[in-house]
């Protein structure tokens, strides 16, 4: 009933099952950046024009819905970014060089895994790996010992898989990291198209935030840092817009957010992740939460028509990605016949292969839902599935 709302989906046969990889964009978002390009474009923060007063008005009013939609408790924890990766990058490169352990989970994305190699952290060397169990589940025992072992440990965890849709309990993450002075950084990427985030709630100390997988535009994201953190974290890059004075003996930058948003900015990306906010909102996560737990479900039960199907985790504590492979099949092949009957899936490792060699396999083939999929998708995707398989094993 929501697809009205998405120019994506006009005439269109195509049942989009991606949204792990990115989710739709609707009008308003797309209105509120050529609204932008065609009526003020131009720059934020520094010329005192008219266009450019209505420009910083703009982004500025972005950071406040962004700041209300996940309960942080100033404008100045919300710093923008070009995505969760930048996000990742910025904490891990600006603040956790003085923690000797990193402890993440078994279901990070690379995103997650590989800015913590880059500083030479590897098993056992500086990065902890919190087990899971054979459904996926975290191992809070397992993450417990590891805390009491490592006393000066940062903890950054996905808070929903995007391979496999497996939700994590932040706040029993928080709560524990808390109990034995860790801080905690959450990879959110996959957390707002499906569900409501309070920062304060969870108690996050870092909560990355991507635009584009919650119906916003790409290269746009976000990093909430708790208030008690700014003064420990440095920019990781600086320029124009970042600085307070500057001669030849040095540089005084200006507070958060400024002196972490170097460079002009995703402007008009930035204005229209606002809409894709104000248009959740108008939405209502209740509505959300609903329609994806009954269209989740139906897939499940429709996926298990098919012989030979191999899950890795049950459906419950999960939502969005359902991931599967068909025994006897190659993910790679089933993804090339589907495509040809109008269904966009991922098939591989999706970016997480850690888990995926632990399992034993080389990928999934993955489902990935938003609120607007409904059951003709599910249909037609169960219907592919079928034709491929049954041209596959002739
Ligand atoms: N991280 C994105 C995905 O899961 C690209 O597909």
């Amino acid at each position: 009933m929501f697809k009205k709302d998405f120019p994506y989906f006009k005439n269109s046969e195509i049942a989009y099952l991606d949204n792990g990889a990115t989710t739709q964009k609707p009008q308003c978002v797309i209105d509120a950046q050529v609204e932008y390009y065609e009526k003020y474009c131009a720059n934020t923060h520094r010329s005192n024009f008219g266009d450019a007063n209505k420009a910083t008005t703009n982004y500025e009013g972005a950071r406040k819905i962004l700041k209300e939609f996940i309960n942080a408790s100033g404008n100045e924890e919300i710093i923008f970014t070009k995505g969760v990766s930048e996000s990742i990058n910025f904490i891990a490169s600006s603040f956790v060089s003085k923690y000797e352990t990193v402890i993440i989970s078994s279901l990070e994305h690379h995103s997650n895994i590989v800015p913590w190699h880059m500083q030479g952290r590897t098993i056992g060397k500086g990065l902890e790996v919190v087990k899971c169990d054979e459904n996926l589940s975290f191992d809070f025992d397992h993450f417990e010992k590891l805390l009491s072992q490592n006393k000066n440990a940062f903890v950054s965890v996905t808070h929903i898989s995007n391979a496999f849709g497996k939700i994590h309990d932040i706040k029993e993450i928080t709560r524990l990291a808390h109990k034995y002075g860790a801080v905690v950084m959450i990879d959110g990427a996959q957390s707002l198209a499906h569900m409501k985030v309070d920062v304060q709630d969870l108690d996050v100390d870092f909560f990355a935030i991507s635009a584009h997988k919650t119906f916003g535009p790409t290269g746009v994201g976000a990093i909430y840092v708790k208030k008690e953190h700014l003064a420990d974290l440095l920019p990781y890059q600086t320029g124009g817009a970042t600085i307070h004075e500057v001669d030849y003996h040095g540089s005084t930058l200006l507070d958060s957010p400024y002196m972490f948003e170097a460079g002009t900015q995703n402007i008009a990306g930035v204005i229209g992740f606002a809409q894709a906010l104000e248009y959740i909102k108008h939405v209502g996560y209740e509505n959300i939460e609903t329609i994806e737990k009954d269209v989740y479900t139906y897939l499940d039960k429709r996926l298990r028509e098919i012989p030979d199907i191999e899950f890795y985790n049950d459906i419950e504590d999960s939502v969005g990605s359902r991931s599967f492979n068909i025994k006897g099949l190659i993910h790679d092949d089933v993804g090339i016949l589907v495509d040809k009957m109008k269904i966009a899936l991922r098939v591989g490792h999706h970016c997480a292969q850690p888990i995926m060699k632990q399992l034993g396999i080389k990928g999934t083939i993955r489902v990935s839902l938003a609120f607007y999929n409904n059951y003709t998708d599910i249909d037609k995707l169960i219907l592919a599935l079928k034709k491929a398989i049954s041209m596959l094993k002739d």
